[in-house]
Order: C-alpha cells, then sequence, then structure tokens
C-alpha cells in the first residue's frame, strides 16, 4: 500500500485552487462550530518555534491548536538558534519523531523548505522573508466574509478584486500575488520603483491567474491599483529584519500611503485590511484603519479559524 505524501504549507500555491477553497469551506465550519475537528485529540504536540517577533501568530496558534485538541508547543527559537547550533534538518528529524506538526516563522524560505524535506510530519510557514501564508488564508476569509462570501464554484473568491499598496517585495505583496492568483481573483500590486515583487513569483502568479482566470497588475500609481477594488491592504513599510533600512524606507512610500483619499478610489464599502501590527500615519492613516471599512479585527481573529483549518486538512 502507498502512503499519501506529507503535504506541508510553506507558501500559497502549495494549494491548488480547489484544495484552497475547501481549506476556506473548513475554516467557515470551524468557526461556525469551533470545537467540530479535532485532529490533534490526545494530546498530540505541535512544536511552534518564532525566529522573528510575534503576537497573533503566538496567539492564534497557541488558541488554535488547543481547541483543535492538541498541545502547542511553544519551542524557543533564540535557544534553539536553527542553522546556527545545529541544522534545519537535523532539527526537523528530531522534531518529527516526536509533534504532529511543526510551525515556524523564520527569515529564508530556503530554510523552511530543508526542515520540511526532513521532518516527516506537516511543516506549516508562519511568516518568512518570501511569504505569509498563513495570514492570506485569513484574509480571503476575512475578504469573503465582506464581500458576498465563497464564490458558488470554483476559485474561492472569482469576480473580487484585491489592491496592495506599499512595499510590493515583502512576503505579503508575495502572498496575496499567490493566494489571490489561485482565488480568480484580481490582484493590483501598487508599489514605488525599487520595490516592486520578485520577477519569479510574479511570473508564477500569472500563470496561476491563466488558469484560475484572476488576473495579476503591477504598477507604480497607487490609485490605478485601488481604482474599484472590492478589497484594499496595506503593510508596514519596514517588515521585520529591515529595521536598519527604517529612514531610507519612508520617502519611497509616501506616495502609497492608505488614507481616505486613496480609499476614495475603491468600490463603494471596500473593505480595507491590514495584518498589523499597523502605523498609523505611515502606510495608514488612523481613520482608515479605525473607520467603517477597516475589518482588521475580524482579519487578526480569523487568523485563528483559517490556521485550525489549514493544520486540520494537512493531518487529515
Ligand atoms: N511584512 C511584515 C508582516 C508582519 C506580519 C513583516 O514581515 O514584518
Amino acid at each position: 500500500m502507498t502512503r499519501e505524501p506529507i503535504r506541508h504549507f510553506l507558501a500559497d500555491d502549495d494549494l491548488s485552487s480547489a484544495e484552497q477553497r475547501e481549506v476556506l469551506e473548513l475554516a467557515i465550519r470551524l468557526k461556525a462550530d469551533r470545537f467540530a475537528a479535532r485532529p490533534l485529540a490526545g494530546p498530540r504536540s505541535v512544536a511552534i518555534i518564532f525566529d522573528k517577533p510575534t503576537l497573533r501568530t503566538q496567539v492564534s496558534f497557541t488558541a488554535g491548536i488547543s481547541e483543535l485538541g492538541g498541545y502547542p508547543m511553544l519551542v524557543d527559537g533564540g535557544l534553539a538558534k536553527i542553522g546556527v547550533r545545529e541544522s534545519a534538518a537535523d532539527v526537523a528529524r528530531v522534531l518529527g519523531r516526536q509533534v504532529a506538526a511543526i510551525v515556524w516563522r523564520t527569515y529564508e524560505q530556503s530554510k523552511l523548505e530543508e526542515m520540511a524535506q526532513h521532518a516527516g510530519v506537516p511543516v506549516v510557514n508562519a511568516l518568512t522573508d518570501d511569504y505569509h501564508p498563513c495570514q492570506g488564508l485569513a484574509d480571503l476569509l476575512t475578504i469573503a466574509e465582506h464581500t458576498g462570501g465563497l464564490a458558488p464554484e470554483g476559485p474561492a473568491l472569482a469576480g473580487r478584486s484585491l489592491a496592495y499598496v506599499g512595499d510590493g517585495a515583502n512576503n505579503m505583496a508575495h502572498t496575496y500575488l499567490l493566494a489571490g492568483a489561485r482565488a480568480g481573483m484580481d490582484v493590483r500590486i501598487g508599489a514605488p520603483e525599487g520595490y516592486q515583487p520578485a520577477a519569479e513569483i510574479v511570473t508564477r502568479a500569472e500563470a496561476i491567474a491563466a488558469d484560475s482566470g484572476g488576473t495579476v497588475t503591477l504598477t507604480t500609481d497607487p490609485s490605478d491599483a485601488v481604482e474599484q477594488a472590492s478589497a484594499v491592504v496595506t503593510d508596514t513599510w519596514v517588515s521585520m529584519g529591515h529595521e536598519a533600512q527604517a529612514v531610507e524606507r519612508e520617502t519611497p512610500f509616501l506616495p502609497y500611503q492608505l488614507n481616505a483619499a486613496l480609499l476614495g478610489r475603491a468600490a463603494p464599502g471596500a473593505a480595507v485590511l491590514h495584518c498589523l501590527p499597523a502605523y498609523r500615519g505611515k502606510e495608514i492613516t488612523a481613520d482608515v484603519i479605525d473607520g467603517p471599512q477597516s475589518v482588521v479585527w475580524d482579519e487578526a481573529e480569523n487568523r485563528l479559524h483559517a490556521q485550525k483549518a489549514i493544520l486540520t486538512w494537512l493531518l487529515r
């Protein structure tokens, strides 16, 4: 008998459009009935490791793993020093003998891939320099909730558009390109020269969109990006790991600030998302993030439901 290969969630496009839809449907079920799935009953442990700061991800994985019947085992990234003290491969071999899954926030995507290759259990990306796919799922769920639900069939958010303005080269922009394209959305990235998404990821997103019925648009004009969009999103101009560039990262992004004037270009009632933490007065103004179109608190809650769904799906 051949065994199903172990699945991981390392990048948004690890899920096909149909699989992404299944996970979102499961998230909707788990949000309505919080204890409907208990794949970690035992309790089985899930290792959660952070090499970068966290608030939402630690809280939502800890609560979510508990609600799935499991034990959330926080492994101190500062003590483990994966890749310095020992390789990701060796850590994977040790953890994989003892836990049901591994959740890791780190810098290089290649290290996460090395972990996945040797773990023997599902590995979930809790943010790398390249992608933040758990946030991507939570955001699709949030957009669905605020723009009329999942599409009746096919890619989950066909017919909806997502405009992201700001640092187009960061993990969130890459995630929106891939997750949004898989969901059949029109994805627009408005970012300054020098901060456009990685060409390789754009190529992947375009290929996905050709299949899902979505589109991918890159522009340096923030108004063009936002024009009639159903969801408008931004993120910090200074991602974790780029703190030394905080000053040089201010001026180029000023025209991309998500303020009332820019939001006015979007579709009436467009949903405003931000993965948080937010810097009011920088990438987003207080009146917008604290205003009636903001869905950021639903978005933060949806991390819990989306991550419970992806864990349940990977452990099925
Ligand atoms: N782009 C941000 C996302 C934070 C959740 C960062 O990497 O810091």
